[in-house]
């Protein structure tokens, strides 16, 4: 992975993808079935979306976070005081064996280098019987922003690259199917679906000028002319003026760390 896609201000994150993962973040924190007193890990946590959620339910000393991005760590620790954030990687996270409750994951295992690694890390640190939840956009058809840049993309260039390549984690079946081959008991796969407004078609079209993630670093490393045939492409595709409300679908699995 290329770290510098993420490696941008937390307000740069949420002007592309943060306004996604704060909506995805209460169905997460649901699926995961968090109640009161439980501890929690948010792995990836970016700026901090989903674990202002955990906040709200656990409160911030309940709450641990890890990012590998040094400024998305400094925005999260800024933007819920009290939670104790730290820079590290899903694969060697620094925390003790079993000292959480709940670990969660949103929109982090398909930027995973070393998935094996990263889910024997995350079972280390659930206690036996605790719940590991995930999700992931499903880049084919269901995260309509992303799949329109792609597919504007490939019109302007039939070498560009596609976020929804296979192993990407957001088929059906495929979170049920690595969380099952990691060891987790009582793997369940579900849908997640949410919706953004923009003021118009160019508010979309400017979050992938911040940079962020695959699409945004690919379209920030085209030539002027190239990126200019980009933007027509990808307006051409969205409505001429008004309001845009695009969809998204995320699949989230959800399972168990087996007891002995
Ligand atoms: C799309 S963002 C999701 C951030 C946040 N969870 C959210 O929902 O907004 C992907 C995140 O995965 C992080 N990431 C990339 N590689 C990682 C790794 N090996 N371990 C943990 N996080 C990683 C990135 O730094 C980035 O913050």
């Amino acid at each position: 992975m290329n770290e510098r896609m993420f490696r941008v201000s937390g307000d740069a994150y949420d002007f592309f993808m943060g306004r996604w993962s704060r909506r995805l973040a209460p169905a997460l924190a649901e699926a995961a079935g968090i109640t009161a007193g439980r501890r929690l890990l948010d792995v990836g946590c970016g700026p901090g979306a989903l674990t202002g959620v955990l906040v709200e339910l656990v409160g911030p000393s309940s709450v641990a976070a890890c990012d590998p991005s040094e400024p998305f760590v400094a925005a999260c620790a800024e933007r819920h005081p009290g939670v104790d954030v730290r820079q590290a990687a899903a694969e060697d996270l620094p925390w003790p064996d079993q000292a959480f409750d709940v670990v969660l994951a949103q929109l982090v295992l398909n930027f995973v280098r070393d998935r094996a690694a990263a889910a024997a890390e995350m079972t280390r640190v659930l206690r036996p019987g605790g719940t590991v939840a995930t999700a992931v956009w499903d880049y084919g058809e269901g995260m309509e922003m992303l799949r329109r840049f792609w597919d504007a993309a490939r019109a302007i260039r039939a070498d560009a690259p596609d976020e929804s390549h296979p192993s990407a984690l957001g088929g059906v079946g495929e979170l049920a199917e690595f969380l099952t081959s990691a060891g987790f008991d009582l793997v369940a796969e579900g849908t997640l679906r949410v919706e953004s407004t923009y003021a118009d078609a160019v508010e979309v079209w400017q979050g992938f000028l911040a940079g962020v993630g695959p699409a945004g670093a690919w379209c920030l490393s085209l030539p002027e002319d190239e990126r200019e045939a980009l933007r027509r492409e990808f307006l051409g595709r969205l409505p001429d003026s008004g309001p845009v409300t695009l969809a998204a679908v995320a699949r989230c699995g959800t399972g168990l760390r087996p007891s002995p």
